[in-house]
């Protein structure tokens, strides 16, 4: 019987969603029945043999309804593999791969909470027309004027293929669960 794999991902302008459906994309070419959903629509853990939740960065954190995914569902994320993905504007800058490392820790609380088997880190999208605040509208404006961030895809579709496929086979239970 092939492996039900759980994509789940939390997203506001749908950079994450994106990344999120390739990578359940890869686990189907690789045998496995994923299901790719926002984590708000999550009931049940039960039907799925392992997870990958992924979620958008937005002032150095995962967005609160991830957070509050891991939360609720921490029991049974224990008891399966599970793998995380973070999606974020600072790997786009020009030096991005240099803040790997403080990307890096703003996943730090994730893992207080549930410790993943593997965490990509992916550079984001930046369309300022999709943000809906427009205080953050005009902040991401001067951050472009300014030279920190550049508008547009910066997802790197390669780096996101070669992370689920190196992924898959350590998504593979090891111990029976109930
Ligand atoms: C209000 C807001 C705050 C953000 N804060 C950060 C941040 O602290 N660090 C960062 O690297 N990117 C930050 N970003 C950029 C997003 O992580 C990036 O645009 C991502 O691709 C958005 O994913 P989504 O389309 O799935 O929401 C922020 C974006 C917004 C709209």
């Amino acid at each position: 019987m092939s492996q039900k794999i759980l994509v789940t991902y939390a997203s506001r302008t749908g950079a994450t969603m994106g990344v999120a459906e390739e990578i359940g994309k890869i686990f189907t070419e690789n045998g496995a029945q994923a299901t790719v959903c926002p984590m708000t629509e999550v009931a049940d853990l039960t039907p799925y043999d392992a997870v990958v939740a992924g979620s958008a960065i937005q002032n150095r954190q995962w967005l609160p309804e991830a957070v509050q995914f891991l939360q609720k569902h921490q029991v049974e994320l224990g008891k399966r593999p599970f793998a995380t993905f973070t999606v974020c504007m600072t790997l786009a800058m020009r030096n991005g791969e240099t803040y790997r490392p403080s990307v890096s820790e703003w996943v730090a609380p994730v893992r207080k909470l549930v410790q993943p088997v593997s965490e990509g880190l992916f550079a984001g999208v930046l369309d300022i027309s999709k943000i809906p605040a427009m205080g953050d509208r005009l902040k991401f404006r001067l951050s472009v004027i300014f030279g920190v961030w550049s508008e547009g895809d910066h997802r790197d579709w390669e780096a996101i293929r070669t992370w689920a496929n190196e992924l898959y086979p350590q998504l593979i239970p090891t111990h029976t669960y109930g």
